[in-house]
């Protein structure tokens, strides 16, 4: 029984560890969503999500019909946050240090489960308030929406998955890792310089050390990008993260957050460190 137990986690990880290189982001699904079935999966799922830093309380409200959430769209002018989806997960969190990242390390997690479901996702940084939301989820007092993911089945199941990680428009590894890596640092850090970020923007940077990982985010001075930009990277941040746990795994290490001394770095800001072995 325990050999069967460990046979299906061991499939389960190899599904997560190829998932990373074939998600993309689905921005056309088909509208009739997802059978009951996979809706009570998705809810179990959420139920047992974990974030970087056990402090933070945090939620993913599943939303069956897309349509409330599509009714909202109309408050804001631009095409890119409004992407149409059966469903949705909504996102609030206590507003705590480093709640942004949490959130992007947790549903990133979510959102790779979904990819190996075949379920396609959309991370979409809607900037929704406790008003608009508060008749179609349970909000609890603390916190606030913070942004949400569409999912469902793509429209076209051929457009569901990547071919290969040279499909991804990514910095490449030297642009985003200080300092010399072996091989396999090189596997590990694939899975992070994949990661999906707001408009591309691939905002992190980190410096490998013995036994640790000091992570970093790109800071912005000029006042419209910061604007933009910064929230939506910290979320970026979690979300990298979390692939870097994933690839750390795959080559039977541990991932563990410490916040360390602080690293500096012209042009960027500390966020954390991972402590491997
Ligand atoms: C925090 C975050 C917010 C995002 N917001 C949106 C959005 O509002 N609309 C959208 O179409 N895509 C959104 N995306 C998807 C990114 O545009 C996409 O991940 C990036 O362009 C890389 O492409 P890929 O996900 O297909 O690899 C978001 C992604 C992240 C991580």
């Amino acid at each position: 029984m325990l050999l069967f137990v460990m046979i299906l986690e061991i499939r389960n990880f190899m599904i997560i560890k190829d998932a990373i290189f074939k998600r993309k982001s689905i921005r056309k699904y088909k509208m009739d969503g997802l059978n009951e079935e996979t809706i009570s999966k998705v809810e179990e799922m959420l139920k047992n999500v974990k974030g970087l830093y056990e402090e933070i309380n945090f939620k993913g409200h599943l939303v069956k019909d897309g349509m409330k959430v599509q009714a909202l769209f109309n408050n804001f002018i631009g095409k890119y946050i409004k992407v149409k989806a059966p469903h949705y997960i909504v996102i609030t969190s206590d507003k705590k240090d480093g709640y942004l990242e949490n959130v992007g390390f947790a549903f990133e997690e979510i959102v790779i489960q979904l990819t190996c479901m075949g379920i396609g996702t959309c991370w979409v940084g809607a900037p929704f308030d406790r008003n608009m939301v508060k008749d179609m989820i349970e909000i609890d007092d603390n916190q606030e929406p913070i942004l949400i993911i569409a999912f469902g089945e793509p429209e076209d199941f051929f457009t569901m998955y990547r071919k290969g990680i040279n499909e991804y428009k990514r910095k490449t590894l030297d642009k985003v890792v200080l300092g010399e890596i072996d091989s396999i640092f090189e596997d590990i850090f694939n899975y992070v310089r994949v990661a999906p970020s707001a408009i591309n923007s691939q905002p992190w940077m980190f410096s490998k050390e013995d036994g640790i990982i000091n992570t970093y985010c790109i800071e912005r001075k000029n006042k419209i990008t910061k604007a933009l930009y910064d929230k939506m990277n910290l979320i970026d941040m979690g979300i990298s993260l979390y692939h870097l746990k994933v690839g750390l795994e795959k080559n039977r290490m541990s991932f563990e957050v410490i916040q360390s001394q602080e690293g500096k770095m012209k042009s960027h800001k500390y966020i954390n460190t991972i402590k491997y072995r």
